[in-house]
């Protein structure tokens, strides 16, 4: 294939593979990176640390640092790393704790570690040069896809597509796709998507388009659709669904567990039981349960308090409910009267405690939200 000449410099030829678009794909649409394109000659950022350059070291430090950390915060990370480290040899020769140390501060320390191991494999195995296909990037430590698809078009002016997070918001703004974007099968479509979208010519610019104004007018909270290039072709904008897409993730439905607590009070002190070191509210004190699946409360009651006394009444107080990371806790608790306080001999994991020592006791929150509620 002849390969194209434009301003004096070759293009690379588009080279079909899962991350480029050698030919036309249903969803091809010219006029969308015409206006990326355009927009970001006119209104995109140009003067970035790593812009303005075609040296893969920096591109690849740069995408990476800026994985999960915005501009502002990597610039100065991005020039102390480059002054102790210039090129992926010296990097890739440097003691690991020195790399750590020129990380400290920017997080997600695996990003750091895999940022060593990389350099390290492209000095033994690509020669210390950056591979120039993103589907060879893309098997490097710590380079996904979107990365190596940057990669690739920066430096070496490949057609990669990118998709990350500000970039599948404005994917599915524009073109209306309802799910959440981190599921599978919706980040398969924005995928064909990104693909199919991508330019013949001036890949670079319209990926740094896209980054641009998923980074910028199409912010998460009050886009700036009046200036948006893409506003004409919005579906989210015209449908008015703006503040609704992409979608968020769904929330995951937790497991519920039901527990029966006791409140029991006398000559106002009232009955604690120490939780178990490990496990919910491990170590701290609670009020004593009984299993919730007894259907002879009555019995369940006598029986757990024998120790303490002989019950004459119980009584049923509001429920709460209490979410953990993993768990649902809906609490059923029941003030419990004693007509007999037995002595509690040996050693025991209960305690009668002062009424008016709760508040500085170390109980759940909302046990002692309930007891504190019965005293005032
Ligand atoms: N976020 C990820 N890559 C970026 C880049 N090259 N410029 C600005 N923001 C980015």
């Amino acid at each position: 294939m002849k390969r194209l000449v434009v301003a004096g410099r070759r293009e690379p030829a588009p080279a079909v593979s899962a991350f480029t678009d050698g030919s036309p794909v249903d969803g091809c649409d010219p006029g969308f990176s015409e206006a990326v394109i355009h927009w970001q000659k006119k209104h995109g950022r140009h003067g970035l640390p790593w812009q303005n350059t075609r040296d893969a070291y920096r591109i690849w430090l740069s995408e990476i640092m800026l994985q999960q950390t915005q501009v502002a915060a990597v610039i100065p990370y991005y020039e102390r790393f480059l002054k102790r480290f210039p090129d992926v040899e010296s990097l890739a020769s440097a003691p690991a704790e020195d790399v750590m140390a020129h990380w400290s501060g920017l997080g997600y320390y695996s990003r750091a570690r895999n940022l060593h191991q990389c350099a390290q494999r492209v000095v033994t195995e690509f020669g210390g040069r950056f591979p120039d296909d993103a589907e060879t990037l893309a098997d490097l430590p710590g380079i996904g896809r979107s990365t190596a698809a940057a990669i690739a078009a920066f430096a070496y002016g490949r057609r990669a597509a990118i998709l990350d997070g500000n970039v599948k918001r404005v994917f599915a703004r524009v073109f209306g796709v309802d799910g959440y974007p981190g599921d599978k099968p919706v980040e398969n479509l924005l995928w064909q998507r990104a693909v199919a979208l991508l330019p013949v010519m001036g890949v670079e610019a319209y990926t740094q388009g896209l980054m641009d104004l998923g980074a910028t007018l199409c912010s998460r909270s009050k886009p700036g659709c009046a200036a948006c290039p893409l506003a004409d072709r919005c579906a989210a904008l015209q449908a008015g669904r703006v503040d609704e897409l992409p979608m968020r993730k769904p929330k995951k439905s937790i497991p519920e567990k039901q527990a029966t607590m006791l409140v029991v009070i006398d000559r106002n002190q009232v009955l604690l039981q120490q939780r178990p070191p490990r496990g919910i509210w491990g170590g701290l004190l609670s009020l004593p349960e009984i299993t919730c699946e007894v259907t002879d409360h009555e019995l369940a009651f006598a029986q757990t308090l024998a120790p303490f006394g002989v019950v004459k009444a119980a009584e049923r107080l509001p429920g709460f409910s209490h979410t953990f990371t993993h768990f649902k806790l809906h609490v059923m608790p029941y003030r419990v009267t004693l007509s007999r306080r037995l002595h509690v001999a040996g050693q025991s994991d209960h305690v009668w405690y002062q009424a008016g020592a709760l508040a500085a006791a170390p109980l759940p929150a909302p046990v002692k939200k309930l007891l504190l509620s019965l005293f005032t």
